[in-house]
């Protein structure tokens, strides 16, 4: 079903209110997620983007009692992700011959993907093409926006940036616009997306915006790929996404640990009565890491200010959720955020030691030395965790 966005530009995308997993098991999908596909119908026909593959089939049905797809003029691909390019090949075998527009980079990825000589037209920012009626859509693009080939576009006259990706959410909602949606379900799907997607790229997230912001454009809509379409102001998710990519952090400070006989939750939470009693305004949270979902765990640390680790050592090494969320921890460059180890042992020391090796390679500042106990923690101990926890608060300032 279609759904007008404005004047002569329709959705014509697929709403996956079941999906709950995305990039195979990577990232969590709570709330479902949407590929948004758009129609622009001017004396030139456009479309933008497709939608994953499972999908295609029922996109295409869909968008042929739309249009005519032989008068589609244009197919513009702003990313060649699967999720958006899925329907490509069987609306190609259909007409084969209509022009992609697309980045350099994004003909290697569909190629890669495909394996189809399209009729591919390289753009490149600031490149144009007319649609008639005084409407033009001008390429912008996008690298590691969040993958080489990304790219945005914008159409002239209506004022639209076709954003792919970024500014997107794993969020299904009806209706498909920001003011209509519930805030705070909007605003958390879009924090866990930056957290969990876009914040290894966060200098050139900076670098975009400034570009863009710099053009002057007036924009009435941002239409990503994912999610509702900001249109009540729409540049509050650009100036977000400035915040977030800027060392963003809250007075926050989260403890992650997992625990096998609940030695080392009882060091966590003693460490969190420690972070409370010294600031009685921070916010404190616990999670335990094989229990708690962890695209939620990255998008809690994303928002700390500093976090504590805990786990005891098993086989000479650590646990696996830990082990899992300081790989993802890796690869996600989080600026600007302090951390300390803690955990408990049964005949050797290993995994603080570890831990603050991986804190270390993922960007963290080590500001206590680790805090590690034999055994079941005693009163006494749990007494020096509070103390450690006091501490820690001290280094944060
Ligand atoms: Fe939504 Fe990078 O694909």
């Amino acid at each position: 079903m279609k759904k007008k966005v404005t004047n002569n530009v329709y959705w014509v995308g697929k709403s996956d209110w079941e999906l709950r997993q995305f990039h195979g098991y990577e990232y969590s999908t709570g709330k479902g997620s949407t590929y948004n596909s758009y129609l622009i119908t001017e004396e030139k026909n456009v479309l933008i983007d497709t939608v994953f593959k499972p999908f295609s089939g029922q996109f295409i049905e869909n968008l042929s009692q739309e249009i005519e797809l032989s008068k589609i003029d244009y197919i513009v691909c702003n990313h060649a992700e699967p999720d958006h390019s899925g329907a490509l090949p069987d609306l190609m075998e259909l007409i084969p011959e209509t022009p992609i527009y697309c980045t350099k980079n994004c003909i290697k990825s569909l190629q890669g993907h495909y394996h189809k000589n399209w009729n591919f037209k390289i753009v490149q920012t600031g490149d144009r093409l007319s649609l008639g009626n005084g409407r033009e859509l001008v390429f912008i693009q996008a690298p590691m926006l969040h993958w080489p080939d990304s790219m945005f576009c914008y159409l002239t006259t209506d004022n639209i940036l076709f954003s792919n990706d970024a500014f997107g959410q794993h969020y299904c909602a009806e209706p498909l616009f920001n003011d209509m949606v519930d805030q705070h379900e909007l605003y958390a799907e879009a924090i866990k997306y930056y957290a969990n997607i876009l914040a290894p790229f966060s200098k050139l997230v900076t670098k975009k915006i400034e570009e863009i912001l710099s053009l002057n454009l007036l924009v009435d809509l941002i239409c990503p790929s994912h999610g509702i379409i900001w249109r009540d102001d729409p540049l509050q998710i650009v100036r977000k996404y400035a915040e977030w990519a800027d060392h963003y952090r809250q007075n926050q400070v989260t403890v992650i640990y997992d625990t096998m006989y609940n030695g080392t939750r009882s060091m966590a939470e003693s460490i969190a009565d420690g972070l409370i009693q010294a600031d009685k305004e921070m916010t404190v949270k616990l999670y335990n890491a094989a229990k708690n979902d962890k695209n939620d765990i990255i998008t809690e640390i994303f928002k700390s200010k500093a976090i504590l680790i805990g786990c005891p050592t098993v086989n000479n090494g650590i646990m696996f959720s830990i082990a899992g969320l300081l790989e993802m921890l890796k690869g996600l460059k989080f600026q600007g955020k302090k951390a300390a180890a803690f955990g408990c042992y049964g005949w050797h020391d290993s995994s603080t030691k570890i831990l603050g090796d991986l804190l270390k390679e993922s960007g963290f500042e080590i500001v206590s030395e680790p805090l590690s106990t034999i055994w079941e923690p005693d009163g006494k101990l749990l007494a020096r965790c509070v103390e450690y926890g006091k501490r820690f608060v001290a280094e944060l300032n």
